[in-house]
């Protein structure tokens, strides 16, 4: 592999979206930030520059960081931020892995304009495992908040209250004409008739699962948060925060009336509270003069709610499972599918909302006058003042963090039945500690305290295999006999189904410290995570080695 360099100056730059002009936090003064592209093999360095006032750090999500787990990336996790004035070098290379990733900002809420494509070209000469497209084109679903997204979890979390909900849903940072204020901030894409179109979708959106079509086109799914797939053709797709699929679009080659067609999202939602239910438009226009001169539609003329693509109910869970269940590894001999048959160890983790008690002379806003809260086997996840990662390392853990996180839940109750009177939460910096190359389940069960609710599941630093999922309550007798273990998706974000479970299967190759979270921001930032240790193995190449020398101080 070659090296690819890049610098990310952190500067404020003026926005505007939805006649609201806001000075926000960017890379390189873009919003949505630029992309980084590399090969399988490539050694990426990235050098993160800090010209504003918050802290930052930037994960590379998806990337497995193999002996690099120092440029992951999560605050308090691996690293210190960058404060202001500061800079860090992200050094990492793309081991066995190629397809669509991205990355983020991992802190606080600032991945709300800080985010962008990270894309894994195959090792040159190396074809795809389907048809050449024509073109590639970056499709990143994301949100946009009028105010400062930073006031809007900081104002939440100290009123223990739901925060406010977008404003509007974006495609590559446009809102689209169904928003007010923003017909000429909508996306459009520019196909030719009769191609084949590779769009590598992202759901960078901070709390919202989305439905995604695109009218009277169908498309097929090829891979999923970078791993290939057995291919299926849907005319709908459901993303989660976090996870990226990538999609053939097959375009018509005779077209009737109309040469412009409608693409939307909007979310998918079955929890209780307030969501944005809005719905974020953008175009697939065909330029059909051969000569150069680009058919050009005027939108104002158009009725674009008559033509939007037909989507689920906000509540289509029954959708949702069907559509998931169609993931499969591509499993065949270039690319198997290495599922772990055997288990070391197992574990059951509830994951859910729950509340801690209101501080006294403060009023909270959230269930029965106590204070939101979301955990992991009720234990809510407190970021300690220093990197868990350089804790471990340095063999300084005491009173930053404890190995006391349960492997099953402490009091099981009926998950998706009537909830607990109970529903306050345990709070603690508390890591399982795993040896080496371990092979580990994990049945992930919604409890559904307050609503069911899916919860888009993320692990850092490793991929999983999605061995199997269902709705109700995990039944340890019965459930396993069914799991997939030739051809299950691997990914590294999941959709915990909601009022459901899903069990995944992963083998600890990389020695390091790893978040694993919902990947709903307002969900973690009420502490719904936790953290895997990862042990040191006998041979040289599986040790974490020391930090690099510009690692940000805490
Ligand atoms: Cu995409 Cu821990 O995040």
């Amino acid at each position: 592999g070659i090296v690819r360099s890049y610098k990310f100056e952190i500067r404020l730059q003026n926005v505007t979206r939805l006649c609201h002009t806001k000075s926000m936090v960017t890379v390189n003064g873009k919003f949505p930030g630029p992309r980084i592209i590399a090969r399988e093999g490539d050694n990426v360095l990235v050098k993160v520059v800090n010209h504003v006032s918050n802290n930052i750090t930037i994960h590379w999500h998806g990337i497995r960081q193999l002996q690099s787990g120092w440029a992951d990336g999560p605050s308090s996790i691996t690293q210190c931020p960058i404060q202001t004035g500061q800079s860090y070098l992200y050094n990492f290379t793309i081991t066995g892995q190629r397809g669509t990733l991205w990355w983020h900002a991992h802190i606080s809420w600032l991945r709300a304009t800080l985010y962008g494509p990270l894309i894994i070209l195959p090792k040159k000469n190396v074809p795809y495992p389907f048809p050449k497209p024509h073109k590639e084109i970056p499709i990143l679903f994301g949100e946009w908040w009028n105010a400062d997204p930073e006031a809007v979890i900081s104002q939440a979390l100290q009123h223990g209250a739901g925060p406010n909900v977008s404003d509007a849903y974006t495609i590559n940072g446009l809102p689209g004409p169904l928003y007010n204020c923003s017909e000429m901030e909508t996306y459009t894409l520019k196909v030719k008739p009769g191609k084949t179109y590779l769009l590598r979708l992202i759901n960078s959106a901070l709390n919202d699962d989305l439905f995604f079509s695109i009218a009277n086109h169908t498309l097929t799914v090829v891979e999923a948060d970078a791993s290939y797939i057995k291919p299926f053709e849907t005319d709908i797709l459901l993303i989660t925060p976090g996870q990226t699929t990538n999609v053939l679009l097959k375009t018509k080659h005779h077209l009737g009336n109309s040469s412009t067609f409608i693409m939307a999202a909007r979310p998918y939602f079955t929890g209780q509270g307030t969501f944005d239910n809005s719905t974020v438009a953008g175009i697939l226009e065909y330029q059909i003069n051969p000569n150069g001169s680009v058919f050009n539609s005027t939108f104002s003329n158009v009725s674009i709610k008559g033509l939007l693509p037909t989507l689920p109910p906000i509540n289509g869970t029954s959708f949702v499972a069907n559509f998931s269940n169609k993931f499969r590894s591509l499993a065949n001999s270039q690319f198997p599918a290495n599922v772990p048959k055997n288990v070391d160890k197992q574990y059951f983790f509830t994951v859910g909302l729950g509340s801690n008690p209101c501080p006294k002379n403060q009023t909270c806003q959230g269930p029965n006058g106590s204070k939101f809260a979301a955990s992991i086997n009720n234990i809510s996840f407190n970021l300690p003042t220093t990197a868990l990662l350089q804790s471990y390392f340095f063999g300084k853990s005491n009173g930053v963090y404890t190995t006391d996180f349960p492997s099953f839940p402490l009091m099981p109750f009926n998950y998706t039945g009537t909830p607990p009177n109970n529903t306050l939460v345990a709070n603690g910096t508390k890591v399982v500690v795993v040896k080496f190359n371990t092979t580990i389940e994990v049945v992930l069960q919604d409890t559904s305290i307050l609503g069911a609710e899916s919860h888009p599941l993320h692990l850092h630093g490793h991929n999983f295999f999605v061995v199997g999922q269902g709705f109700g309550n995990f039944d340890p007798n019965q459930d396993p006999a069914k799991y997939n273990l030739v051809d299950p998706v691997e990914r590294n974000t999941v959709g915990i189904p909601s009022g459901g479970w899903v069990a995944i299967r992963f083998q600890t190759d990389n020695p390091g410290v790893w978040l694993m979270h919902c990947h709903f921001d307002v969900h973690l930032s009420w502490g719904l995570r936790m953290a895997w240790v990862v042990l040191d193995g006998k041979l040289p190449n599986q040790k974490l080695p020391p930090p690099p020398s510009d690692l940000p101080k805490c």
